[in-house]
């Protein structure tokens, strides 16, 4: 279902005949484009413009000895020369009802597959376990795995690999605390909810140090700014009207209102840790907590058997509560490659860099130095251990060898945007500068507070309940007694939960994936499983009912096989509106993989169902004037329908019968 290769096809052959140059034949293609008012056209050649200087004639000439030359006659109703010399198509009816024809007859849309598929990995979700997995896991195992669809649907080789932290210090936080503070009955009877327990203890108390740690460095970051302002402050006096001095002013208090600010929630930490008795008597029993945590992970690093032990003893048991969570979301991957699974290459790693003389000493490290960074990047810190860097090099080496990739994607939240714009510099320095790399980078999860989003406990029970929030809240919404008897709808409970769960789930991963990702978005349950507006639960609820429509049709004696065999008459504004919209499916799946924006996707699902809604208003479907016309719109109705369906599973969200 493609409407600008057919298109630009015809063009090309008229442009290979009146431009010498093949490039500029490329850039005037890339110039026909949907149109903005879709008043005038669907599509819009700006071609003419361009062209003035290299022909040497004015655009209206050109443009019309283009036109003169096109043959789009099965494809475009009219093509016209507008203003200055703009060429404006619009596409035929009996082409658009040929297209959704095929796009009716295929399981696949008739979407192609492109023609040069490449190889993608993908690396996403990627939690830190042993921790407790947050809101943002959810947004990059969401917007991960739809890509990865979309990408696959596409005809793309792709692979998903799940890179888990499942080495860091956070082994050392649950080893230390199982030494330390574990209740042998509670971690027998649930190993999981006590080794959450055991990694909150842990982190409460190296958080109190910490604070107590940061406090002289936080007042003299006060006192630092107070003495600034007293500086400019004087200098401003001997020039009060000099304007930058005023803004510096300005400046230097508003650094004195953050660095009081940061003090005093840093105070505010301590007093509350300080209400919790038990909490300073393990504090005072266990002083420097966070250097014997370090000193647990690089035991456990060099081998040591009894850590060993433990860590695989609680491996398994941190995939559990995290494979609760992909299960709920239906998520899988390809590959869990692991932090862990490098472990033993990365001794072999920089010795490599080192003899290529790629990684260099300095000051007892071994950094990578790069051209356009303040800093180098450290593979190997001076008492010998390794980096999160470091992990990620032997990751794309081994990507490398094992998959070859052409592109190589990393959906990891924008904080660590810096991190792989240097790793992604270190690549290309060592000789993987053939592989399109990319952080998929997203915003934070805010609250409704304005501050980021966290799950009621900041535990893992904090997300799967999160998740039954969701379920329960659509259940209120959607299947509330009062709404089914409104639309007419009798259920049993079964169907009712399984309507809930499919559309609650759905909310969370519509409303991850809507928002432009780059931006931070605001977490708001409430809004997410509304009825009406740009949400899952609108699309799913024109889905059922265009099925309950057809099921209708049915019984009223349309059959369809009838439909089926029908042609498709598009003549009504608001139908051919909406063939437009369909037939662009393929066209907008491409746009949304130009620079990984899934928003796009749900855009164009929540505009298809408010055209399909406009359509329904103004056309009749069961009622309308002839069978013939019936049927079509009968037809009509299903690829929207299927185009609602395929859409929204390849953003992982399922569809219901009715609601
Ligand atoms: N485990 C990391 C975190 O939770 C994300 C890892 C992303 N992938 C990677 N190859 N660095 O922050």
């Amino acid at each position: 279902m493609q409407i600008l290769k057919p298109i630009r096809q015809r063009f090309r052959t008229v442009l290979e005949k009146l431009l010498d140059d093949p490039a500029l034949v490329e850039s005037s293609l890339e110039r026909i484009v949907p149109s903005r008012d879709p008043s005038l056209a669907d599509y819009q050649a700006n071609i003419a413009m361009p062209l003035q200087k290299v022909l040497g004639k004015p655009p209206l000439e050109i443009a019309q000895s283009v036109v003169s030359g096109l043959d789009l006659s099965d494809i475009c109703q009219s093509v016209s020369i507008a203003g200055a010399g703009y060429i404006n198509l619009r596409l035929s009816p009996s082409w658009l009802a040929a297209q959704l024809e095929a796009a009716y007859r295929d399981e696949h849309l008739a979407v192609t597959k492109v023609d040069a598929p490449k190889t993608i990995v993908i690396d996403y979700s990627s939690p830190n376990v042993a921790k407790p997995m947050h809101v943002g896991h959810i947004r990059s195992t969401v917007i991960g795995a739809a890509i990865a669809h979309v990408l696959r649907f596409l005809g793309h080789k792709v692979i998903t690999d799940n890179h888990l932290g499942d080495w860091g210090t956070q082994f050392g936080m649950i080893i230390y605390g199982y030494k330390n503070f574990c209740d042998q009955e509670a971690y027998k009877k649930h190993p999981v909810a006590e080794l959450s327990r055991i990694y909150r203890k842990v982190q409460a108390i190296s958080g109190y140090q910490e604070s107590l740690a940061q406090t002289p460095k936080l007042e003299q970051a006060v006192e630092f700014a107070r003495k600034r302002v007293e500086q400019v402050q004087t200098k401003l006096a001997a020039a009060p009207a000099d304007k930058k001095i005023a803004k510096e002013l300005a400046t230097a208090e508003r650094q004195v209102t953050t660095a009081i600010e940061e003090l005093q929630s840093n105070h505010k930490k301590i007093e509350e840790s300080q209400q919790d008795t038990l909490l300073m008597a393990e504090s005072d029993t266990h002083p420097a907590i966070y250097e014997k945590v370090l000193a647990e992970t690089a035991a456990l690093h060099h081998g040591d058997i009894g850590n060993l032990k433990l860590w695989n003893e609680f491996l398994p048991n941190c995939r559990q509560e995290i494979d609760t969570i992909y299960r709920r979301l239906n998520v899988q991957f390809d590959h869990w490659y692991g932090e862990s699974f490098y472990h033993e290459m990365l001794g072999a790693v920089v010795e490599d860099l080192f003899a290529k003389n790629l990684a260099v000493q300095s000051d007892g490290a071994l950094c990578v130095f790069l051209d356009g960074f303040d800093s180098p990047m450290i593979v190997r810190k001076q008492d010998g251990a390794y980096l999160y860097a470091t992990t990620d090099i032997a990751t794309a080496m081994f990507r490398e060898r094992e998959f070859s990739p052409d592109i190589s994607l990393y959906v990891v939240d924008h904080r660590q945007s810096d991190h792989f714009k240097k790793l992604f510099a270190v690549l290309e320095k060592i000789g993987l500068g053939h592989t399109d790399f990319r952080h998929i980078s997203f915003g934070t999860v805010m609250g409704t507070d304005g501050k980021p989003f966290k799950t009621r406990s900041g535990s893992t029970v904090g997300l799967e309940s999160m998740l039954d929030e969701a379920v329960a809240r659509a259940m209120e919404v959607v299947c509330n007694p009062e709404r089914l008897t409104g639309v007419g709808i009798q259920m049993e409970d079964q169907e009712k939960e399984q309507i809930a769960q499919v559309v609650g789930l759905g909310a969370i991963k519509y409303a991850d994936l809507a928002h432009n990702r780059t931006s931070d978005y605001v977490f708001d349950m409430d809004k997410m499983v509304r009825l009406e507006g740009n949400t899952s639960a609108y699309i799913q609820y024109s889905y059922a009912r265009i099925r309950s429509i057809l099921r209708k049709a049915q019984e009223k004696g349309y059959d369809p096989s009838g439909w089926a065999d029908s042609s498709l008459q598009l003549t009504e504004p608001s139908e051919l509106a909406l063939a437009l919209h369909l037939v662009r499916f393929e066209e907008m799946l491409h746009q949304s993989m130009q620079e990984y924006t899934p928003n796009l996707i749900t855009e164009y699902l929540y505009d298809l169902a408010k055209l399909f809604s406009s359509f329904y208003d103004q056309c009749s479907v069961l009622s309308a004037s002839n069978a013939n016309e019936v049927s079509s719109r009968l037809k009509l109705s299903s690829v929207v329908a299927k185009t609602l369906r395929v859409g929204l599973d390849l953003l992982g969200i399922g569809v219901v019968e009715r609601m």
